[in-house]
């Protein structure tokens, strides 16, 4: 038998996860953002459960390439852009759109040769402070791309910085304020929300929206969970206990031991650690499932192996099947107990991981 740990992908719930966006904004065009290997889920994985959207949206130019090479012929935005006019010469090849977000690409664009080719999405920003040119910069972008003969479709976008803060409704109201001034009159596409904003700022709806963590079945809010939302979780990362550990009072377990047994104890081992993308710092009391009864993790986690209180969980042995997130284990309750977003530990799972669909 081969390690215990994998990740199972379910694209079953990708496929409802996007009828949820359509739910929410119907009638628009969804740009499904599949970047950073759609959120760890597998690129092509995830474009092939999600190709009804109506465009995708990411970040690497050879990801982008591979889609295109691979059949897809929706709208293929590459939302960082790109780096160099020799990447002119690629997106004009696969027909691949971009996000321009400051002067140096605009400089740069005489090197696309085919006219009306590059459609392009002109970032604004509205205070994410992060990418986009300022609202003063904005009007004359936006003149020398409407001048500019290699360029075609020009969509208007932002980012917001807060629509997923339990108080973020200011800061939205604030950046939509500053869109909408400095694009009023211009009668072009727009393209502003993202998860957060799609599921509580129907105002930022516009064109296109651009859900990514939506599709993967967590929540971008810390305080509504994604099941209250309709949402499914995607990815299960599984495994099994590998061994037991019967603790005597006193018992310190795993390196540095930092859990100490205050009475005897059970502890599985579970085939599972840092190297296979679980966070080194989640602490004691980190939730899990066991035979699919909810526990914790005890000690530190290591590179291979994590600990599980086996208390109260007398069927469990080696074996036994272990969740560390995904269908019963919300991927955001354990981000949460380890201080970090539903968003790095699907990024970190490892290429050592087996993936099953
Ligand atoms: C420009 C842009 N739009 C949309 C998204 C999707 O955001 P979310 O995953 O929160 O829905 C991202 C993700 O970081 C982004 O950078």
């Amino acid at each position: 038998m081969s390690r215990p740990i994998r990740a199972l992908i379910d694209l079953s719930a990708l496929e409802h996860n996007l009828s949820v966006v359509r739910r929410h904004a119907p009638r628009l065009r969804v740009m499904a953002v599949i970047k950073a290997n759609a959120y760890g889920h597998g690129l092509l994985r995830a474009a092939e459960a999600l190709k009804s959207a109506d465009g995708f949206a990411i970040l690497e130019l050879d990801a982008a390439i591979r889609l295109r090479e691979s059949g897809y012929h929706q709208t293929i935005l590459l939302i960082e852009g790109f780096f160099s006019t020799t990447e002119l010469a690629l997106l004009e090849q696969y027909q691949l759109c971009t996000v321009i977000h400051h002067s140096e690409q605009l400089e740069m664009l005489p090197a696309y040769r085919r006219p009306g080719g590059l459609d392009v999405f002109l970032k604004l920003n509205t205070g994410m402070n992060r990418l986009g040119f300022t609202s003063e910069q904005y009007p004359a972008a936006l003149e020398s791309l409407k001048t500019n003969s290699a360029v075609g479709q020009i969509t208007l976008m932002t980012h917001f910085a807060c629509a997923d803060e339990p108080s973020g409704g200011r800061e939205v109201a604030g950046q939509l304020q500053c869109f909408n001034a400095a694009t009023a009159g211009w009668n072009l596409p727009r393209s502003l929300a993202n998860s957060a904003a799609i599921l509580r700022y129907p105002e930022t709806h516009a064109d296109w929206v651009r859900p990514g963590i939506m599709l993967y079945g967590a929540s971008p809010f810390s305080d509504i969970a994604a099941g209250e939302l309709d949402l499914c979780p995607v990815m299960t990362v599984s495994s099994r206990i590998i061994a037991v550990q019967n603790l005597r009072s006193g018992d310190g377990i795993g390196y540095g031991h930092i859990f100490r047994a205050d009475r005897p104890m059970r502890v599985g081992i579970v085939a599972g650690g840092y190297a296979d993308g679980y966070p080194r710092h989640a602490p004691i009391g980190t939730p899990v499932l066991v035979d699919g009864r909810r526990t914790r993790i005890l000690g530190r986690v290591s590179m291979d192996m994590l600990h599980v209180d086996l208390s109260g969980i007398e069927s469990a042995g080696v074996g036994s099947s272990v969740i560390l997130w995904g269908k019963g284990m919300p991927v955001d309750e354990v981000a949460q107990s380890a201080g970090t977003i539903s968003y790095e530990l699907l990024c970190s799972i490892a290429p050592r991981i087996r993936i099953e669909t």
